[in-house]
């Protein structure tokens, strides 16, 4: 791939070591972290790669032409390549055309957009543990702050049953063409366009009880007047409703995205909460994928019922 670049000034990127790219790619995988370099973070998307600079960022068109090939002799070449600044409102093609595609993960399809003012519609640092919610084929899942839905399609391929729950009409809309994409049935998935705050308390009052529930918030969201969403300040309440709604056996996945949120902190919340209840469990941290470094990983932890 020739680009139009002049000069060669930036510290070239790391590539993810071609032995574990062939390993991700052998999980029915090609949508994943494909190298990165300091204020830079470059995307495989299918066939294309994306390059993603935070300020300060160098000029593409000061980039060697070479800059965003992969080293010689690996196993693979873009078709698009796609350059961003993130937080800007346009992107430049700099090789193909094109903004949206199909890609898979863990031999599931999923529609992603590329635009720069669009979500992809997946997030690839959590197919560790969607490859554990398949493996563990529950019957239920219930998947808070969805999105696109994709822990609830990994729950579908091992035939289980998934509520997905967000606020986002088009992120919902989005997740039921994943499941129409990967011919799952409508009839055995829910999509509530709500919020989990509202939700969670009707679900307890129900009395409906889940085999998986996976607790992935944001940080922060609006959320209409007077009424935002601040993860900090909401998660302690969610976590009892998810452990009065998770059945026995059942496993809970809490993700938090959030620089200052320990993995200590998480742990010790969950403990009490736990204790509170009676109820006996297993934590173990959550699941990194192994082209993701540490530090780009959100705190994740499962807790596994054993009652
Ligand atoms: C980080 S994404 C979740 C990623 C998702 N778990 C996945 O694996 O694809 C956060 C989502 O939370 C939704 N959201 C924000 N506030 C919400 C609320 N109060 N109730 C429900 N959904 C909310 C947003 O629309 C967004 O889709």
């Amino acid at each position: 791939m020739a680009l139009p670049f002049r000069k060669p000034p930036a510290a070239p990127p790391t590539w993810v070591a071609e032995k574990i790219w062939r390993g991700i790619e052998s999980t029915g995988t090609d949508a994943f972290l494909a190298a990165w370099a300091p204020h830079l973070r470059i995307e495989r998307w299918g066939s294309t790669l994306r390059a993603i600079a935070t300020r300060p960022n160098p000029n593409p068109m000061d980039l060697d032409e070479h800059f965003l090939n992969p080293p010689p002799g690996f196993p693979w070449k873009a078709e698009e390549v796609i350059w961003q600044v993130e937080g800007e409102k346009s992107s430049t093609h700099l090789f193909g055309q094109g903004s949206t595609t199909e890609v898979r993960e863990l031999h599931l399809r999923y529609g992603i957009d590329l635009s720069p003012d669009s979500a992809s519609g997946l997030f690839p640092d959590q197919r560790e543990n969607r490859a554990l919610l398949l493996a563990r084929r529950p019957g239920s899942l219930l998947n808070l702050f969805a999105h696109t839905c994709a822990f609830g399609l990994a729950v579908a391929a091992g035939g289980g049953t998934s509520l997905n729950i967000d606020t986002s009409a088009r992120a919902l809309e989005r997740g039921r063409e994943n499941f129409r994409r990967n011919r799952f049935q409508d009839r055995d998935h829910r999509f509530w366009k709500e919020d989990v705050r509202k939700a969670l308390p009707r679900l307890v009052r129900r009395g409906e009880t889940f085999s998986a529930i996976v607790l992935d918030p944001p940080t922060f969201a609006h959320g209409g007047r007077g009424n935002a969403f601040r993860m900090e300040k909401e998660l302690d309440s969610m976590l009892s409703a998810c452990f009065q709604l998770l059945a026995p056996r059942g496993a809970l996945l809490v993700s938090i995205n959030e620089s200052n949120t320990r993995a200590g902190e998480l742990e010790r919340r969950i403990r009490s909460h736990l204790q509170e209840r009676e109820i006996q469990a297993r934590l173990e941290p959550s699941r990194r994928p192994p082209e993701v470094p540490e530090i780009r990983m959100p705190t994740g932890i499962w807790v596994f019922r054993e009652d």
